[in-house]
């Protein structure tokens, strides 16, 4: 069950009210192509890929593990990785893996976008695990993210039973929800005004 998942606080109404609303998601949506085709695709995504969520965060950790200067967020800055919010952060990962692929989004939605930003920059990050680590997470690798997060789910897509077409529908719609994420994800890191 999503709620027994430690610090995951989707539909929690005591969560701040993102600074977007449904008219600016509906914007941003088309700006991204994303219409309801999409949200039908990633819907079949998600039953394909359910049964794979560990070995999707297998591959994303191994990743992130094998670099130091992105595990580095995970750690006190000196070399020494906070092992439980590794594994309460993987947690919610895969929970997010589900509700990406359970469109449509609304404003519940949008306001735990606005919360999973801000638990990237230091109004929030660490707080949710009480974790010993850096305050922040810079907005640079976020957006490069986009890359690894959406190139390495395509193999996980191809293992369900459907033809190169719907896979290629799945992949799309897939790249456009993780651009349209990371771009909500940036509100808390641009200036009053700019975003
Ligand atoms: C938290 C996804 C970029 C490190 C999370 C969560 C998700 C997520 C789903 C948990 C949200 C929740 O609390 O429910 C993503 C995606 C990214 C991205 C899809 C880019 C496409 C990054 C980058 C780093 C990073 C570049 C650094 C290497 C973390 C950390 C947390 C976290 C440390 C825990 C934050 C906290 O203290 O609450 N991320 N992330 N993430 N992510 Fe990311």
């Amino acid at each position: 069950m999503a709620q027994e998942i430690p610090g995951y606080d989707y539909g929690d109404e005591s969560l701040p009210e993102a600074p977007y609303d449904e008219e600016d998601l509906e914007k941003l949506q088309a700006a991204v192509l994303f219409d309801e085709g999409d949200e039908e695709a990633l819907r079949e995504a998600g039953e394909v890929l359910e049964p794979q969520i560990e070995e999707i965060l297998d591959l994303w950790y191994d990743f992130v593990g094998a670099n130091d200067h992105l595990v580095y967020y995970f750690t006190d800055g000196e070399g020494n990785p906070d092992e439980e919010y590794l594994d309460r952060v993987r947690a919610r990962f895969g929970q997010w893996i589900r509700d990406t692929c359970n469109p449509p989004y609304d404003q519940e939605w949008l306001n735990y976008q606005y919360e999973i930003g801000r638990r990237h920059t230091r109004e929030k990050k660490n707080r949710t695990d009480d974790a010993d680590a850096v305050s922040h997470i810079h907005a640079r690798y976020l957006i490069a993210f986009i890359y690894p997060i959406t190139a390495t789910i395509r193999e996980f897509l191809e293992n369900g039973e459907h033809s190169e077409e719907e896979v290629e529908a799945m992949f799309h719609a897939w790249f456009k929800s993780i651009t349209l994420q990371v771009t909500l994800w940036t509100q808390p890191y641009v200036r009053a005004g700019d975003w």
